[in-house]
């Protein structure tokens, strides 16, 4: 990047009609707040600092953010009085900064790295680059009014003439300019207008008048759809998956029924992976090359290593981790803890807070007593280990390496290396008594039928 950049991302609005109680840049698309995807976007500028306006729900918009990334700033916009008021929230937070700035709208989430790129590129020639798209439906949005290369003004659908309005170069909102410049032109804004707002599009004429040059920058409409109500929500959603869809073929993934696989905004998915019908990736989910996950498996914040295979039914929660070759099998749940290379969990487990060493058998139906109902303790299984079916791992407690436990031991003292853990009671075998039993209950049943 030839210049530090800034973004100023937008996301004081209320978004009255996706009527709901969360602020509406927080609604997700694959997992993700719709301000962090306009972030991860903004990501591809390498920016030196992200100033987020916050507005309604001011708190939640900021903690929500942080969580995402704990550098970002936030300037608080009290009253919504327009975009250009907005972007001036963000003054004080770039005082002394010299390089451009990107505003951004958190309510317009597909606006691609690559795009923003294409606008630096374009501010060589010069001084405010506005991004605009051919409008299906030009509707509301503001129009770009240019002269050959030149953007002359941009005029809100709501000031508009008829001759203006024919016009379909439409505004998306992202505008990028050199910081201390457009902090200059916002304080020339007025409010003289239809709606009595602070218009950001306004710096445009405002550029021209003081001898600078703005220029225009076109992408294509499906990258600056903004979020407005549940249904552009939902419609967003499909577009999204299937956009991640056919990049995880491209990027050479075996889909077995690309329609049933949902992706996260982070979802990475390695060369030769093969992904069965109905898998569900939330967010923070790796799975290296050759790794196998078949049908109806959930996986969240995990990293699968090459030859690993997961499912039918398996539910990865955060911080799964399965080294190379280690299996998963069906009803299995794994959260916070590490199957070691060639590890197997094949039935009906849960593992939590875990280690399963390289090579060790977790028979069906063990599960890892983690929580003792106000702390979580850790379960060691050493490398080699053969945990007997139903197995209760009653936690904190180390198995050591090659040790076994029979099948339904339950385990509360840790196993020395190589040792065989018993915990049930002995069997014993009483002669003919089942014939004995079941003739004297017949008997009874016939006398009471009588
Ligand atoms: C704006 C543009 C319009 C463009 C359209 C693209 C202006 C004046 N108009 O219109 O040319 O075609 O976006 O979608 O800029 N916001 C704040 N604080 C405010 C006002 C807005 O944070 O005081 C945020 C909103 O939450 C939203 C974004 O800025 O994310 C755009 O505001 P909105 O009111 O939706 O502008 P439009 O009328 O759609
Ligand atoms: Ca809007």
């Amino acid at each position: 990047m030839s210049r530090p950049t800034a973004l100023i991302l937008l996301a004081a609005g209320q978004g009255s009609r996706m009527n709901s109680e969360l602020p509406k840049v927080l609604h997700q698309i694959g997992g993700a707040p719709l301000a962090v995807h306009a972030l991860s976007a903004g990501a591809a500028l390498e920016p030196a600092h992200v100033v987020v306006v916050t507005g309604h729900g001011a708190d939640q918009v900021e903690a929500a953010l942080s969580k995402h990334d704990d550098t970002l700033s936030f300037a608080r916009q009290v009253e919504q009085n327009g975009t250009a008021h907005a972007v001036d929230q963000a003054r004080a937070a770039l005082e002394g900064f010299e390089g451009d700035a990107v505003v951004l709208y958190g309510d317009t989430p597909f606006v691609s790295g690559e795009t923003l790129e294409r606008m630096a590129e374009a501010r060589a020639e010069a001084d405010v680059v506005v991004l605009g798209f051919e409008a299906a439906v030009p509707g509301r949005y503001g129009r770009l009014i240019t002269d050959g290369a030149e953007l002359v003004k941009i005029v809100e659908a709501k000031d508009a003439t008829d001759d203006e309005l024919a016009v379909t170069l439409c505004n998306s909102g992202v505008v990028m300019c050199d910081a201390a410049t457009l902090f200059g032109l916002i304080a020339k804004v007025g409010n003289e207008n239809a709606s009595g707002e602070y218009y950001l599009t306004d710096i445009v004429e405002i550029a021209r008048a003081d001898g600078m040059r703005a220029t225009v920058v076109a992408c294509d409409e499906a990258e600056t759809l903004g979020i407005n109500t549940r249904a552009e929500l939902a419609a967003a959603e499909a577009a999204f998956q299937a956009r991640k869809r056919a990049e995880a073929l491209e990027n050479g993934v075996t889909l077995a029924q690309p329609e049933t696989t949902y992706f996260a905004l982070d979802t990475v998915l390695g060369r030769d992976a093969v992904i069965g019908p109905q898998v569900v990736f939330g967010p923070g989910v790796t799975v290296e090359s050759g790794a196998e996950i078949k049908a109806f498996c959930h996986l969240e914040g995990c990293h699968v290593a090459q030859g690993a295979v997961v499912g039918p039914y398996a539910r990865l929660r955060p911080g799964a981790e399965l080294e190379e070759g280690a299996k998963v099998g069906n009803f299995v749940e794994i959260k916070n803890a590490t199957l070691a290379e060639g590890a197997k969990v094949n039935h009906l487990s849960y593992v939590g807070d875990a280690s399963v060493g390289a090579g060790a058998n977790v028979g069906a139906g063990t599960i890892t007593c983690n929580y003792d109902g106000v702390f979580k303790h850790r379960t060691k299984i050493g490398a080699g280990a053969f945990i007997g079916s139903n197995t209760l791992l009653v936690a904190p407690v180390e198995v050591g390496a090659e040790a076994m436990t029979g099948s339904g031991t339950v385990v509360t003292d840790d196993v020395p290396d190589g040792d065989l853990a018993l915990s049930r009671p002995r069997q014993i075998n009483k002669a003919g008594f089942a014939r004995k039993l079941m003739a004297m209950l017949r008997a009874k049943k016939m006398k009471k039928d009588a």
